[in-house]
């Protein structure tokens, strides 16, 4: 038994399909975190792990806060769950409401999702809705860019630049999807100083997407401004 009272001895390990992981290398010997604190996980032999990614980017305010545990604790004891579908709980408006002072007009609606997988899908069916709504139908072909990540869902993959995540559903990935140069340089800007000097002018293949299909056939662009899980890609001054 481990330090910390997990014992994974009767655990059928392969029941477990983990996402993006080496299945089998990592079951034959599991890396098993239990417990984190501030900046540091605890491992199942009690051994502290520095965790330099902030989870996966979504711990960023430090593991197990008082203050988070408290509230989230508040909350699930007092009511853990009501529906959106045509009823609503204070909360998410409030919410809303504050997120939209903080974003630039006219980022001044709030959908909620939970995962960035979801987001980018449904923001795809947003610009096509809205297109549509807005007497603009043929506004259907979406733009994304090499090296892209945002997610794991069929729009995501298809608007994303990463090849291994594409390449085993090629062919059944949304149609009427181009992809603008990635801006890695590594000849030109590795070991830059700040923002790269050189790729600027890789960002006139969008002019030239434009001009091939017409304005009035593209629904929408998505871009990370900082291209970050094919390789953290810095974007180069003046894009
Ligand atoms: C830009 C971008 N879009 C989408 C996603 C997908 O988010 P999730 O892993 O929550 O589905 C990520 C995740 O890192 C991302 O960085």
């Amino acid at each position: 038994m481990a330090t910390s009272g997990f014992d994974i001895k009767g655990t059928d390990l392969d029941a477990f399909w983990m996402p993006f992981t080496a299945n089998r290398q990592y079951k034959s010997a599991p890396r098993l975190l239990v417990e984190a604190d501030g900046m540091y996980y605890k491992d199942i032999n009690g051994n502290e792990v520095l965790d330099g990614t902030a989870g996966l980017w979504c711990c960023n305010a430090g593991h197990s806060r008082k203050k988070v545990s408290e509230a989230v604790s508040h909350q699930i004891s007092r009511m853990d769950f009501a529906p959106t579908f045509q009823m609503g709980h204070p909360l998410p408006f409030e919410l809303a409401s504050r997120l939209s002072k903080m974003t630039p007009a006219p980022l001044n609606r709030v959908f909620f999702t939970n995962s960035g997988s979801e987001s980018v899908d449904t923001a795809l069916k947003i610009a096509l809705a809205y297109h549509r709504a807005n007497g603009q139908p043929t506004r259907t072909r979406f733009i994304g860019r090499e090296m892209g990540y945002h997610g794991v869902g069929f729009g995501g993959i298809s608007v994303g630049g990463i090849g291994n995540n594409r390449k085993t559903f090629s062919g059944q990935l949304l149609a009427g999807v181009d992809h603008l140069p990635h801006t890695l340089d590594l000849d030109r800007n590795a070991f830059s100083r700040g923002l790269p000097e050189h790729g600027v002018e890789r960002a006139e293949a969008l002019e030239h997407l434009v001009t091939l299909h017409g304005a009035e056939n593209i629904a929408a662009v998505i871009v990370e401004p900082l291209s970050g899980s094919a390789g953290v890609i810095l974007p180069p001054k003046g894009t």
